[in-house]
C-alpha cells in the first residue's frame, strides 16, 4: 500500500502520475481538508498536522508515503523521516531543478504557497538552480479557491497576483503547489509562450524506483482508498471528478 496526502485534494494531480506510472498498486490517500490551507501556516504546525497524517497512514499499513504536498515536504520531511525511519517519504517539491537543467538562460517564475516560499529547502533550491532570473510569487489562497472551486475569485486573484509579470518575459512557469495544475490552462492564458513544470511525474519515477527497490508484492489490481478529515462527501466527488482514471 502506498500511502498519498495533501492539505486538500491537489495531491490528486501527483496521484494522477502516480496511477499512470503504477497502475497495478493499492494508494490511500489522505485529504486534511479540515486543517488546509496549509501554506498560511508555520512550520511547527505543518509538522504536528502532517505528523497526524502519517501516523493514520502508517496504521493503514503504509510503507511508503508520498507527500503529495509542496508545502508538507519543504517543511516536514526532515521530522517524519527522522521520526519514522522504516517509512519510505517521497517528497513533492518545485521543479526548479528541472528548469535549470532544461535552460540556465530561463526567466523563471516560481509559485507557491507562502510557507513554501519561506522554507530553507526553498531557499537552498533556489540557490542551487537560479536561472538568469528566478522570481517567486506567494499566492496565498489560491489553494483554498482552488478547493471550493470558486472560478470568479481565482481569476481575480490570478490578475492581481501574475498581471505584475506580464512584461517581464516568463518563459518558464513553476507550479509549486499541487493545486495548481488544476488551473493550468488559466494560468497559461498569463503566459501564453511559457513551459509549464510541476514536480508529480518527478515524484511518480522516484515511488516506482522505491517501491522496487523495497521488494514489494504488487497488488494486480489498482484500488484508491479515499480519507477526508473533514468527512465530507463533497470532497471526495470532487477528488475523483479530477482522477483521469476509473477507479
Ligand atoms: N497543495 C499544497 C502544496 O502543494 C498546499 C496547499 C495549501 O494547503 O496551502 O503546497
Amino acid at each position: 500500500m502506498i500511502g498519498v496526502f495533501d492539505s486538500g485534494i491537489g495531491g490528486v494531480t501527483v496521484l494522477n502520475e502516480l496511477v499512470k506510472t503504477l497502475p497495478k498498486e493499492h494508494f490511500i490517500y489522505y485529504s486534511d481538508s479540515l486543517n488546509n490551507p496549509y501554506g498560511d501556516k508555520t512550520k511547527e504546525d505543518v509538522i504536528r498536522l502532517s505528523l497526524n497524517v502519517t501516523k493514520f497512514l502508517i496504521d493503514k499499513g503504509c510503507r511508503i508515503i508520498v507527500i503529495a504536498c509542496n508545502t508538507a515536504s519543504c517543511s516536514a520531511r526532515e521530522y517524519l523521516r527522522g521520526k519514522f525511519p522504516n517509512i519510505k517519504f517521497i517528497v513533492t517539491e518545485p521543479a526548479i531543478k528541472p528548469v535549470y537543467d532544461y535552460n540556465k538562460d530561463a526567466n523563471t517564475l516560481v509559485l507557491a504557497t507562502k510557507r513554501t516560499l519561506e522554507s530553507d529547502n526553498l531557499k537552498e533550491l533556489v540557490n542551487k538552480y537560479h536561472t538568469k532570473n528566478t522570481y517567486l510569487c506567494s499566492m496565498e489562497g489560491l489553494a483554498d479557491l482552488i478547493e471550493e472551486g470558486n472560478d470568479y475569485k481565482i481569476s481575480l486573484l490570478l490578475n492581481e497576483e501574475l498581471g505584475k509579470y506580464k512584461n517581464l518575459n516568463i518563459d518558464s512557469v513553476v507550479l509549486g503547489c499541487t493545486h495548481y495544475p488544476l488551473i493550468k490552462e488559466k494560468i497559461r492564458n498569463f503566459f501564453p509562450n511559457a513551459k509549464f513544470y510541476d514536480g508529480s511525474s518527478g515524484v511518480a519515477k522516484q515511488t516506482k524506483r522505491v517501491f522496487k527497490k523495497l521488494n514489494l508484492k504488487s497488488n494486480n489490481k489498482l484500488e484508491i482508498d479515499f480519507y477526508d478529515s473533514s468527512d465530507s462527501d463533497v470532497k471526495k466527488n470532487v477528488f475523483f471528478k479530477h482522477m483521469e482514471v476509473e477507479k
